[in-house]
């Protein structure tokens, strides 16, 4: 099947996603005040900050008759469900039922869905089930010689790790960014490179790629990339010209369902004082709209993990070790454990 609509709960690909930190939202999206809807793996959840501003993620759903919390508010740190006014403290335990004011709330009326949620890097993240890896590193973030720039977010009607696979691809770039990052007429080969794994993920070593076109300032460059994936949903590579200069990419695609992802991206950069915020996105967003046209382009949409499935050549090491990777963490994965929500009732 191409696109079910709903991720195949049973797929290797879900069971290595259900337990990993994805990015959800960006920090300032969810205010003290209003309660966050996002959708991630074919699930809704509603983001919200309690009274100590810690962010919290659970099923966007109300216990008593199912309304969406995200459609609520949050009132003394606590989320308010919008149908009868029903509030939750931060362990989803009912705290005020409006129409029985003066009876105690049972602790059985309590919401169990809560997910794992974090903030870093100015962004939100969420994992449905315990995280098995750690929140990803990004090692320009507190480094103040690096300027970050946020781009995107970019929505795909594609597949998360299709995404992430053509981020990691260098010999793309002179066909789908022809005149940009090169030429389709004298299409540059791509050296060997070697590619690492460790607890921290995978890692390439330098990848030189001679752009005719240059960079954001136009003047032809060799680049040297070295592409890390530190979660299935994170990449990052750091692109050297000359000695000093480093152009940092922190990307991390959602995968909202089967066939859509959100892509977040944070841009570091050590060079280009001169270089406007604008001209840096104006190229970002060309990028990603020339690759969004592939990833949705590909079918099936979900990324084969069977490495007999597509063709393969040297090039494609780093895309090949992903897809053994994902396979890898799908199946140590604990199997599926999603049970129905189970309502929260007041009894007396
Ligand atoms: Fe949420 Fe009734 S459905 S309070
Ligand atoms: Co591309």
């Amino acid at each position: 099947m191409l696109y079910a609509g709903k991720w195949d709960r049973a797929g290797l690909d879900y069971q290595a996603l259900k337990n990993q930190w994805h990015v959800v939202a960006r920090a300032d999206e969810v205010s003290a005040e209003r309660p966050k809807a996002v959708r991630l793996l074919g699930e809704e959840l509603v983001l919200w900050r309690d009274g100590a501003g810690q962010i919290h993620a659970w099923k966007d759903y109300c216990g008593h008759r199912g309304a969406k919390l995200s459609l609520g508010c949050v009132k003394k740190g606590e989320i308010e469900c919008p149908y009868h006014g029903w509030r939750f403290d931060a362990g989803g335990q009912c705290t005020r039922v409006p129409a029985h004011p003066d009876q105690a709330t049972p602790s059985s009326a309590r919401l169990i869905f809560r997910h794992h949620a974090a903030e870093r890097y100015g962004l939100i993240w969420a994992s449905l089930d315990a995280p098995q890896r750690p929140l990803p590193v990004f090692p320009e973030w507190e480094d103040d010689s690096f300027r970050k720039v946020f781009a995107g977010p970019y929505r795909y009607l594609g597949n998360a790790l299709r995404s992430v696979e053509n981020f990691l691809d260098a010999s793309h770039f002179p066909f789908v960014h022809a005149n940009l990052n090169g030429d389709p007429d004298a299409p540059e080969p791509l050296p060997d490179y070697q590619v690492f794994k460790d607890e921290r993920g995978l890692r390439t070593s330098e990848i030189s790629v001679f752009q005719p076109y240059g960079d954001h300032r136009g003047i032809p460059v060799t680049a040297r990339y070295t592409y890390s994936v530190f979660n299935p949903t994170t990449a990052y590579f750091v692109k050297k010209t000359g000695d000093t200069e480093r152009f940092c990419t922190f990307l991390n695609a959602t995968p909202v369902d089967e066939a859509e992802c959100v892509i977040w991206l944070i841009v570091a950069i050590n060079f280009g004082a001169d270089l406007s915020e604008e001209k840096i996105l104006y190229r970002q967003d060309m990028v990603f709209e020339q690759d969004r046209l592939i990833v949705e382009s590909q079918r099936p949409a979900r990324l084969p993990l069977d490495i007999q499935q597509e063709m393969h050549v040297r090039s494609d090491r780093l895309g090949i070790e992903y897809r053994r990777w994902i396979k890898e963490l799908g199946l140590r994965a604990d199997a599926p454990n999603h049970a129905e929500p189970r309502a929260a009732a007041l009894l007396n």
